[in-house]
């Protein structure tokens, strides 16, 4: 397209080259030039978490930020979390405390989770329940949720 910039998005360990429109969010980047889809298009507003990615390690709402912003940046997706042919140890404990039902927000909440696990934020149930406020779940599973990401994060403890 005209005006487009060229840019290099790194997802899950590779270099994907395209050229985006300067408006395009990372959210629209990945689901409709990469073909990531695991990244769901909830609210498009920064409001529900279902568009929950990790950007240099840290979780980004991808609907709020630019593909153009991410050059040089590590994005990690929900589909870059599995190692060797094993899920990751947080989407085995979704799976464990059927922490999904419909399943539209559960990639957001599983990212969400690795990414306050990580940064220490998952000692107790209130703790949890107040780090992963910004997901949310329309089926209201969040019992089954912050269960799921109480036993990861005991899991991970050495
Ligand atoms: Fe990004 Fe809802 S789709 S927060
Ligand atoms: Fe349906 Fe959370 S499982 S919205």
């Amino acid at each position: 397209a005209a005006g487009g910039v060229p840019i290099t998005l790194r997802v899950n360990g590779k270099p994907h080259a395209l050229t985006v429109e300067a408006r395009v969010t990372l959210l629209d980047a990945l689901r409709e030039r990469l073909d990531l889809t695991g990244a769901k298009k909830g609210c498009d507003r920064g409001e529900c978490g279902a568009c929950t990615v990790h950007v240099d390690g840290r979780r980004v709402k991808s609907c709020l930020t630019l593909a153009v912003m991410q050059e040089g940046r590590e994005i990690t997706t929900v589909e870059g979390l599995a190692r060797d042919g094993r899920l990751h140890p947080v989407q085995e404990a979704f799976i464990r405390h059927d922490a999904f039902q419909c399943g539209a927000c559960t990639s957001g909440q599983v990212m969400s989770a690795v990414a306050v696990i990580d940064e220490g934020h998952a000692g107790s149930v209130d703790e949890i329940r107040e780090w992963m406020s910004g997901n949310l779940c329309r089926c209201a599973v969040y019992p089954n949720i912050v269960a799921a990401v109480r036993d990861a994060a005991k899991e991970k403890r050495p």
